[in-house]
């Protein structure tokens, strides 16, 4: 289904226009709009056989009720929100449409979609499912089908725990007074990695990543858990016993299992890529 004709709503955006490059290279015709270009929301819903909607989440959610009674069953509503469970329900509810939820775990910032992970919400309709999980593979794109629950507990851990510990790091170093300039100099790689993780976070729109955080319900348990595994932490390795201390890494590496070795060097690639200019 090459010459598909796809409207990205917020695609004035940096991932609209990731994707507005992804779909024009992959042969489509591509509209998108903005809250402030020629062609509206409205266009796209009456011209385009593929609506996505890349906007924040709430807007998405207010966009998907007026959008969706405009849209017929052979058309497609998809979006690109980074949680799914509220954004998928008002997609089903508001249209007759056939709904994919997507979520890319990857920023505007990524050169290919080759290798890259993209969850699938399946909505409703197998017909254009099918039509953009070919596509997605065919430019080598991972694709895995995942529910909105299940989607939203895992994205807790993976994008809320991950951002809240970068935030809560760069909170530690504002209060210990060590400014990145000088810290460079006295950094060992893996916490030069560190710091510029706390540096690429706050470079970007600091609302998606308080959304990631504050919209997901499922950060609280997942923090809940953190916490404990803190305070066990904090027993075992600040016990002064040593037989406690090596107990605790021990059972952690149980559970790892082989994968340490592969942890090892892939981030020795990265590693080696951060110093070989
Ligand atoms: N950035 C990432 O790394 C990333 C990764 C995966 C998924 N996502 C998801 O992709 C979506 C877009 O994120 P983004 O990073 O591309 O954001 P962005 O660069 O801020 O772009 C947002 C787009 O939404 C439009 N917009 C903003 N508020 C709106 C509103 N109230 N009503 C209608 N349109 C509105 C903006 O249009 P104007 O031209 O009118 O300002 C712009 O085109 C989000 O749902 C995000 O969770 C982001």
């Amino acid at each position: 289904m090459s010459g598909t004709t796809i409207g990205i709503i917020g695609g004035t955006g940096s991932m609209g226009r990731w994707f507005e490059r992804f779909f024009a290279g992959a042969g489509h015709n591509v509209l998108i709009s903005g809250r402030k270009t020629k062609i509206s929301f409205r266009d796209i819903a009456g011209k385009c056989d593929v609506v996505v909607l890349s906007v924040p989440l709430d807007a998405a959610i207010s966009l998907s009720r007026e959008i969706g009674p405009l849209l017929s069953e052979d058309q497609l509503l998809m979006d690109l929100c980074s949680l799914k469970e509220n954004i998928m329900e008002s997609m089903i509810s508001y249209t007759s449409a056939q709904v994919v939820g997507t979520h890319p775990l990857f920023g505007p910032f990524t050169n290919a979609i080759k290798g890259q992970n993209i969850l699938i919400c399946p909505g409703r309709g197998t017909g254009m499912l099918k039509w953009l999980e070919e596509m997605l593979r065919a430019e080598e794109a991972v694709v895995t089908r995942m529910d909105p629950v299940t989607h939203d507990r895992n994205m807790a851990v993976v994008q809320g725990l991950t951002h809240f510990l970068t935030i809560c790091m760069g909170r530690t170093l504002q209060k210990m007074n060590m400014t990145p300039d000088k810290a460079i100099f006295y950094s060992t790689p893996v916490f030069r990695i560190n710091i510029d993780l706390i540096g690429r976070l706050f470079s970007q729109d600091t609302e998606l990543y308080a959304d990631l955080i504050g919209k997901n319900r499922h950060v609280k348990e997942a923090l809940k858990t953190f916490m404990a595994a803190m305070e066990e932490g904090k027993e075992s390795l600040l016990s002064g016993m040593d037989r406690d201390k090596i107990a605790c890494l021990e059972n952690i590496r149980g559970f790892l299992g082989d994968f340490c070795r592969h942890g090892l060097n892939e981030s020795n690639k990265i590693i080696n890529d951060l110093y070989d200019k």
